[in-house]
């Protein structure tokens, strides 16, 4: 029987684009950590579907909804759509969003011949751009260094550390206590939004010390 005094307020969490890649190994774990966890797509057929695969895996409930129901729905928004795409996506959920926590682990880059190169946006980076679409949003920037396909292997075992940058101390609270409840995961504080493009980087160095040195799937551990 769980104690009434022990019980966490768990969060509902919506991941936007949650069909993809990084969508699935967070949608599975955060079910598996007993968050209400709500997948969006452009269609809701697509969510309905990638939901009800995930919830088989995972032994777990996870829900299905278009990007803009569920952020209504949810607490916390995770923005799991490819860089290029999300910041419009934003736009078009400003309302929906208002006043609620929104993640971005968004990383802009591209392969350049033979290796990655982090863009340098305008405003500095991808989570400080969403927090000029988003004036309204509380914009915490993390999960950037996951490796998406060990993390949705439900028989992985790792050890990584996420590095988290954001403002609001409460609200990078509540992300860092997300990101503990995931069995193999730390999350640490590393400062304001403005330092988002220091943790943003990290894919794209882990990425190119992966090609050169013939190893996948590396995240990092800070000892
Ligand atoms: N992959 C990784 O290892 C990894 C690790 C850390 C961080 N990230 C970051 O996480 C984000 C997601 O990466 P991912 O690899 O999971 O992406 P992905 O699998 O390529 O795409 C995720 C979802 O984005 C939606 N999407 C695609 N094009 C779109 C568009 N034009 N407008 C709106 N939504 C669109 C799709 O969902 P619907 O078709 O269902 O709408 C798709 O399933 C990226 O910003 C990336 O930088 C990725």
């Amino acid at each position: 029987m769980i104690k009434v005094g022990n019980m966490r307020k768990l969060k509902k969490i919506a991941l936007l684009g949650g069909t993809g890649n990084l969508g699935k190994g967070l949608a599975m774990r955060l079910a598996i950590a007993g968050y209400d966890v709500i997948v969006g797509s452009r269609k809701l057929e697509k969510a309905k579907e990638k939901a009800k695969n995930y919830s088989n895996e995972a032994g777990v409930q996870i829900s299905a909804a278009t990007n803009s129901d569920a952020a209504i729905e949810s607490d916390i928004a995770i923005f799991t759509i490819p860089w290029e795409f999300a910041f419009e996506t934003a736009r078009t959920l400003k309302s929906q969003l208002k006043n609620k926590i929104v993640v971005s682990p968004l990383v802009p880059m591209r392969k350049t011949n033979s290796f990655f190169t982090y863009l340098t946006l305008p405003e500095g980076s991808a989570a400080q751009k969403m927090a000029r679409i988003l004036p309204e949003s509380i914009i915490i920037s993390a999960f950037h260094s996951i490796p998406a396909v060990k993390f949705a292997d439900l028989s992985a075992e790792f050890d990584w550390d996420i590095p988290v940058c954001g403002d609001d101390e409460m609200a990078k609270r509540e992300v860092i206590n997300l990101i503990n409840s995931i069995n193999g995961l730390r999350g640490l504080d590393a400062g304001p939004l403005s330092m988002s493009s220091a943790i943003e980087q990290l894919t794209p160095l882990i990425l190119n010390i992966s090609l050169r040195n013939n190893q996948r799937n590396l995240g990092v551990k800070f000892l």
